[in-house]
């Protein structure tokens, strides 16, 4: 089923397929933060993210959120659109966490009048340094409409999943999307789980995501189990 070798990244590897306009993308249970400088393993890490992105993304599909998943293979590996892919990471949040902690001076957890779309130029030897609309015009990342179709499908995504997650005591705190284009339109391509995540549990606000490995707060594993659990109900 798996062609040539890709391309290779941090938790996944993409290879060729037998189709021209699909690709195997292969989940690991490599683990990494603040760039690549801290590494581990989070065991089964590559099952349950692979689980979760084809249940998020076929509920985002119900939802008319056009994904590039195509077929699951096995328990590590999805056939996906071979997409052409956009070089910006949005990031959508709800509450204050991480670097927006450090950008505001806000308090962990702090509730926002709006959701925030951010974008962040998709570049590790610079480390994914945060852009605005003049940044990513000037580079020529994308254009003007292709912006706006960016902030609007990945407000949508923020519109579904929250309440989906809700349900299930989760709450969608913040998470990043990569998008990319499939004969002209515009699509969700890499993945969504705990990895590209923060979710709290919706009672005692305990940490569900790969923010347990950056921080060391240990029961990583478990989190990672929890929030399957959760999303299959
Ligand atoms: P940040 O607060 O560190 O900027 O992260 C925002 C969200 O993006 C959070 O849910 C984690 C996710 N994220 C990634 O998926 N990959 C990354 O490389 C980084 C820095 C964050």
């Amino acid at each position: 089923m798996s062609g040539e070798l890709l391309y290779e990244g941090k938790a996944k590897r993409v290879y060729g397929s037998d189709q021209d306009d699909a690709v195997v993308m292969e989940f690991k249970d490599d683990a990494t933060a603040f760039n690549g400088e801290k590494r581990g393993q989070i065991a089964q890490k590559g099952v349950i993210n692979r689980a979760l992105t084809t249940r998020i993304y076929r509920y985002l599909e119900e939802h008319r959120i056009p994904t590039h998943v195509l077929a699951e293979i096995d328990d590590r590996r999805l056939l996906v659109r071979r997409l052409e892919m956009i070089g910006l990471e949005v990031v959508v949040r709800n509450r204050v966490a991480g670097s927006l902690c450090q950008r505001t001076g806000l308090e962990e957890g702090t509730g926002l009048q709006s959701p925030i779309v951010e974008f962040y130029f998709k570049n590790d030897r610079l480390g994914d340094p945060l852009l605005n609309d003049d940044h990513i015009l000037a580079l020529n990342l994308a254009d003007e409409s292709t912006i706006h179709d960016l902030r609007a499908l990945a407000l949508r995504v923020n519109r579904v999943l929250t309440p989906f997650l809700f349900e299930r005591d989760l709450i969608l705190v913040d998470f990043k999307l990569e998008f990319g284009r499939f004969q002209g339109q515009l699509m969700l391509g890499d993945e969504i789980s705990p990895d590209t995540c923060r979710l709290w549990d919706r009672v005692s606000l305990n940490k569900l995501d790969k923010d347990r490995f950056r921080r060391d707060l240990g029961d990583v594993e478990e989190a990672y189990q929890e929030v399957w659990r959760r999303v299959q109900r």
